[in-house]
């Protein structure tokens, strides 16, 4: 009888195991999930209603990339008809021979206002011109502590705050003042600093959503910037953070219990 409980413990922890492995290295990187929120504005920021915007992050096309979920990520995009991309970087891990696959499936974006590109700490790290040049040639606007304005709001980009020059100010100097302003910012744990009464929702990545997490615990691993808010929606009074678990996958090609996502925030009146 103790013979065959043991066998059976171990029957059971060897099939559990291979299905924890089937999901996390076959499954779900490959599985995308959309993500889709309202988001309510304050009156200060309502010249924003009616935006919708699509953020894609964390791609390290190099690094196990997978362009066929890209495709799919795109054509859903496409299908949502948003006004706004917000791209958030970390394109590569480390090879930039990963940007050409990359921008050829994210060329066929088609949002009604623009595609606006930021760089993360891995893009900066490995940063050639050629990665402007691809991003560039995706119809991608790419923002490096500057904004543009949409009439009657602007999006603004800063450089990676971990490997990139960041200048906050200059981000933000040719926003209009009272002018509502989304700030595409790769590593969301500088949330909390350069407030600014502007800004009505910063957009971030960077985290992975931990990338791999386990029941009742969360997220295994985060990086540097991207813990004290790993992911889903914050907020703090009227400011407000959304933070993708990304797309790709870095170091291994796992994701367990933290699928791939687009996130696409609809912007309503508070
Ligand atoms: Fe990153």
């Amino acid at each position: 009888m103790q013979f065959s409980r043991r066998k059976w413990i171990k029957r059971s922890l060897l099939v559990g195991g291979g299905a924890v492995v089937l999901d996390a290295g076959v499954i779900e990187k490959h599985w995308l999930s959309i993500t889709r929120l309202k988001i309510p504005l304050a009156p200060p920021h309502s010249a924003l209603e009616g935006i919708k915007l699509a953020m894609m992050s964390d791609f390290h096309h190099d690094d196990f990339g997978d362009s066929s979920l890209i495709r799919r990520a795109v054509q859903v995009i496409n299908e949502e008809s948003v006004d706004l991309v917000c791209l958030l970087g970390d394109y590569i891990t480390k090879d930039i021979s990963g940007m050409a696959p990359l921008c050829k499936e994210l060329s066929a974006l088609r949002p009604r206002l623009a595609t606006i590109a930021i760089y993360g700490n891995h893009d900066r790290g490995h940063w050639e011109p050629a990665m402007d040049q691809a991003l560039l040639s995706t119809g991608a606007q790419i923002l490096s502590n500057d904004s543009l304005d949409f009439s009657g709001f602007s999006v603004a980009g800063i450089d990676s705050c971990l490997r990139g020059k960041p200048d906050f100010a200059r981000t933000l100097k040719k926003v209009p003042k009272n002018q509502p302003v989304i700030l595409a910012r790769h590593e969301p744990d500088y949330f909390d600093q350069h407030k600014d009464p502007r800004i009505a929702m910063q957009v971030s990545g960077h985290s992975h959503g931990g990338q791999i997490c386990l029941p009742f615990y969360g997220p295994v691993f985060l990086p540097r910037m991207g813990r004290k808010y790993p992911y889903g929606l914050y907020r703090d009074g009227s400011d407000q953070l959304y933070v993708t678990r990304g797309i790709g996958t870095l170091t291994a090609p796992i994701r367990f219990l933290c699928r791939p996502e687009v996130a696409i925030l609809h912007f309503v009146r508070g």
